[in-house]
């Protein structure tokens, strides 16, 4: 299904239940607790960071600094191998801490090379160490896994997690909860961190995937791809692609940074023209936004019908030929600096990401010849007062089935837009380019963002934009 609000369809959906195996992970801690004699004062981390849409996502009590996975993966057979080395910090005396996993088998796990307690309720993977963990402490998990990784429905009825293709190829996407489906983690977007993704595939396939590639070893018929990426990246942005990938690895932007595309050649003649594109979209987004946020940039062109939507992957978003336009590309690469880069602290900000990539592609179309962004705000605002894209504020999702939803592009680029209106010109793109400068790697939240552009408007915005048009309920009464 299409995430972009021109094309998507409606997504209608109950409410994102708590399961009753978040009960059971609960009660399971508990117990892995009472039974841990050693323990003094240590506590379990919780299996949650209480997020308002996704509240069993991510875990608090430690933070992860660098994932590095090891897959091995047969297409044959769909069978992956996995390692996964998790370097973190405890945030707290921890007697055991959560990861976030779903399906596959876990044969093994470690801590600090001790063998640890496992459980698994649900997408819990409960950890207890041998020794509980100091605040402070910097700590290696170590988890081996294997089994067939899972497709995962999200709330909002779209496809994530492992996708194969009919032709043997997997693409692995995550928003937002699909990474846990391959590999445990932290699996919330407040836990950034670098990852080295290694991929070991039959001979004749190729591995795309986040980062810049280091290594490509073949033996004994089986080729090996390791990934590196150095810039802190949330899990929801991580990726692998397996297929025929055509690779092209000889362009760089104006700016110097290398660009890596993977094509599949089953879609090659339709894409080339606007893959050509993509130096001058990045030229023209540095100018904007200034200087692109990561060591290596590029795309990933899949087949028709391979995910259903675009996604911002990080370094190089993923789109299939059935959502693939030059509109598409200039809003994926947007995202790597609004959402990338300055990464939501909850689900709920998420039209800090998809305001913003839509937004840019007004600004694109206004400076390429196409509608102005006031055109396109107009057209919208037209609409009468029961349109979908009024049907919450675009900061308030209400449930996890909406954080896709068309208010969250569509009226979140109308409040983008009416900011651009309230402090003219100069300081709208200084107030874009300073964002993205302050919070370079981090998180922020939808009132880091009102507070940041009330310094820099000198005055509050409240009255003019954010009551009606991103906290407001409705079509608001006036353009
Ligand atoms: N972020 C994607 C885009 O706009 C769309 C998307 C895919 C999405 N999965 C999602 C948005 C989950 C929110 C939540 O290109
Ligand atoms: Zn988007």
């Amino acid at each position: 299904m299409d995430k972009r609000p021109e094309r998507r369809r409606a997504a209608v959906k109950g409410r994102y239940a708590v399961a009753p195996a978040r009960l059971a992970a609960a009660l399971i801690t508990v117990l892995a607790v009472t039974a841990c004699s050693g323990g003094v004062d240590g506590t379990p981390g919780s299996s949650g960071t209480r997020d308002p849409l996704f509240p069993r996502l991510g875990n608090d009590g430690y933070d992860v600094q660098h994932y590095s996975l090891d897959l091995d993966y047969d297409p044959a057979s769909g069978h992956l191998k996995g390692g996964a080395t998790i370097v973190a910090r405890a945030v707290k005396n921890l007697s055991s801490f959560d990861l976030d996993f779903a399906g596959m088998d876990v044969q093994e796990a470690t801590v600090d090379s001790r063998p640890a307690a496992v459980n698994r309720a649900g997408d819990e993977l409960t950890l207890r160490p041998h020794h509980e963990l100091a605040e402070g402490q910097t700590f290696t998990a170590y988890v081996r896994y294997s089994g067939s990784p899972k497709t995962i429905t999200d709330p909002d009825g779209s496809l994530e997690g492992w996708l194969k293709s009919p032709d043997g190829g997997v693409l692995a996407l995550g928003e937002p909860t699909g990474s846990m489906a391959w590999f445990p983690s932290n699996n919330h977007p407040r836990d950034k961190a670098t990852y080295d993704i290694k991929v070991t595939v039959p001979d004749g396939l190729q591995v795309v995937s986040n980062g810049e590639l280091t290594g490509k070893v073949s033996n004994g018929g089986r080729t090996s791809f390791s990934w590196r990426t150095t810039q802190p990246m949330a899990t929801y942005l991580a990726t692998v692609a397996i297929g025929p990938y055509e690779i092209d690895d000889k362009g760089m932007t104006k700016s110097r940074i290398p660009i890596y595309t993977g094509v599949n050649p089953r879609v090659k003649k339709q894409t080339a023209a606007v893959v050509a594109q993509l130096p001058d979209m990045l030229a023209w987004e540095e100018q904007n936004f200034g200087p692109y946020p990561f060591s290596s940039t590029g795309v990933i062109v899949a087949p028709e019908k391979s995910s259903g939507y675009a996604l911002e992957t990080q370094n190089r978003p993923v789109l299939p030929l059935d959502h693939f336009d030059a509109s598409t590309l200039v809003h994926e690469l947007a995202h790597q600096w609004f959402g990338d880069s300055v990464t939501p602290a909850t689900w709920r900000d998420m039209w800090l990401n998809e305001g913003f990539a839509q937004y840019t592609e007004w600004l694109w179309s206004e400076d390429h010849g196409g509608p102005s962004a006031q055109r396109l705000f107009d057209q919208e605002y037209a609409k009468d007062g029961g349109d979908e894209i009024w049907a919450f504020p675009p900061a308030q999702p209400p449930t996890a089935a909406e954080v896709s939803a068309r208010p969250v592009y569509v009226r979140g680029a109308m409040v983008v837009h009416k900011l651009r209106q309230a402090v003219g010109e100069q300081k709208f793109h200084a107030l874009l380019r300073d964002w993205v400068r302050v919070h370079r790697y981090g998180n922020a939240s939808t009132a880091d963002f009102t507070r940041f552009a009330d310094e820099e408007a000198g005055r509050s915005l409240a009255a003019s934009v954010w009551d009606t048009w991103l906290y407001g309920d409705g079509k608001p009464d006036s353009p």
